[in-house]
């Protein structure tokens, strides 16, 4: 069929492990690290040398965040306080990579959703903030399970990596040099988080997105047609993960806490929720939607009172369940893939017609909005 040059979603897929930590077995593990910590320094401590650990609690946790809940993809490792990080068997080269595993079976649902056959995509992109190695791509490890004859990349921004990965394939489709692109964003993110670290260890969750940017020839009579897509990057060292190939350079700091990730939370919570607000709104006037009539807000899920403040100011009103939906209760952050759960689990109730918002933020700062409207 004709190319359109016109992007659309056509389909999105999910793939959840189906292990999950409630916040009161990550409390429990955590405050059992803690008293055996604070047992095993006891003598330094009281002379002045060492710190005592406080520990953590489920009230905090739920009321700072909305997180009760996060899947991960090895929990008794993480929960068990002499190791306190995920675990498993080391893959041969021949086997397929876990990113990249969990990354095909969401591809896989996105593409049974939309009746896609692979030999009509053109290409995949693995945007999501950690990748397995530097090489070969994980989006060509990707393309080569699914059988994809193309291309694939990977590229990491971070939390905003799945709607950069959504505009860069929009791109593609606008420009003529794709009618068919894969977005996959696997965030083992239990990997990048310092589960012993009080302030954070209760952030994050794994899991993996797909999203299938497509011409709209060629779309599935159901879609979602792209109406715009902005990015913003504003750099910042409020929420910064120093892990990288040249830390053996500095043998001395390998193993330091900035080596996962650390953040300055309240800092981000009060720069970058202004910062979204203000980019919605002028993106929404750049392509004349009113923002107070949008359908729903599939927000970037970390934090539940940041959601809360942007979808107010956007909606110009407090927003209820319908219109702002969340899965931080039960995924905690995940990353880039955050706004496409949201997505993913609540968008087969709307209408056609109905005008709503993907939008992400996070580390850099990044931000990226997608207005996308019901067709079919
Ligand atoms: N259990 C109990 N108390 C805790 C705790 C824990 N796990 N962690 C911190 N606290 C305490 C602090 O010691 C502090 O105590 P104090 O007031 O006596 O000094 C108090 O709780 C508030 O700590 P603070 O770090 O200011 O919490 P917060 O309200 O900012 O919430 C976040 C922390 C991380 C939930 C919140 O800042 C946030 O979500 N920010 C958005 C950024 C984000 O999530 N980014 C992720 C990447 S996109």
């Amino acid at each position: 069929m004709q190319h359109t040059y016109s992007p659309v979603i056509s389909s999105t897929g999910l793939f959840t492990p189906e292990e999950s930590i409630s916040n009161e077995e990550l409390v429990e593990s955590f405050n059992t690290y803690v008293a055996n910590f604070n047992q095993d320094h006891a003598e330094a401590i009281a002379a002045g040398d060492v710190e005592a650990l406080a520990t953590s609690s489920v009230e905090f946790i739920e009321k700072a965040s909305g997180i009760k809940a996060r899947h991960v993809m090895a929990k008794a490792p993480i929960l068990d306080t002499a190791i306190m990080e995920p675990r498993w068997e080391e893959r041969s080269n021949d086997e397929i990579s876990v990113l990249a595993e969990i990354g095909v079976k969401a591809a896989e649902q996105a593409l049974a959703r939309a009746g896609r056959d692979v030999k009509d995509v053109d290409a995949v992109l693995c945007a999501a903030s950690n990748m397995q190695r530097p090489y070969p791509a994980m989006a060509i490890e990707i393309q080569q399970a699914l059988g994809i004859d193309g291309f694939g990349f990977d590229m990491n921004v971070a939390c905003s990596s799945a709607t950069f990965g959504i505009q860069t394939a929009a791109d593609y489709v606008r420009a003529g040099n794709a009618k068919s692109v894969l977005v996959v964003s696997p965030e083992i993110t239990s990997g990048h988080l310092n589960w012993r670290d009080r302030d954070s260890h209760f952030i994050f969750g794994d899991v993996a997105t797909a999203v299938l940017v497509e011409d709209a020839s060629m779309a599935p009579a159901k879609h979602w047609n792209i109406l715009g897509t902005k990015l913003k990057t504003v750099f910042s060292n409020n929420i910064r993960n120093n892990f990288g190939y040249l830390n053996k350079a500095t043998p001395e700091t390998v193993d330091a806490a900035d080596k996962l990730f650390i953040q300055e939370g309240r800092k981000v919570f009060k720069e970058v929720v202004p910062m979204v607000a203000q980019m919605i709104i002028d993106e929404a006037e750049r392509l004349e939607i009113d923002p107070t009539g949008l359908r729903r807000l599939w927000l970037h899920q970390a934090n539940a009172g940041m959601n809360r403040l942007i979808a107010q100011k956007v909606l110009g009103h407090e927003a209820n369940a319908d219109e702002s939906p969340t899965v931080l209760d039960t995924y905690g952050n995940t990353s880039s893939a955050g706004s496409i759960i949201a997505f993913h689990l609540n968008h087969d109730d709307l209408a056609a017609g109905d005008t709503g918002l993907i939008c992400s933020f996070g580390a850099g700062y990044s931000a990226g909005t997608v207005f996308v409207r019901a067709v079919g």
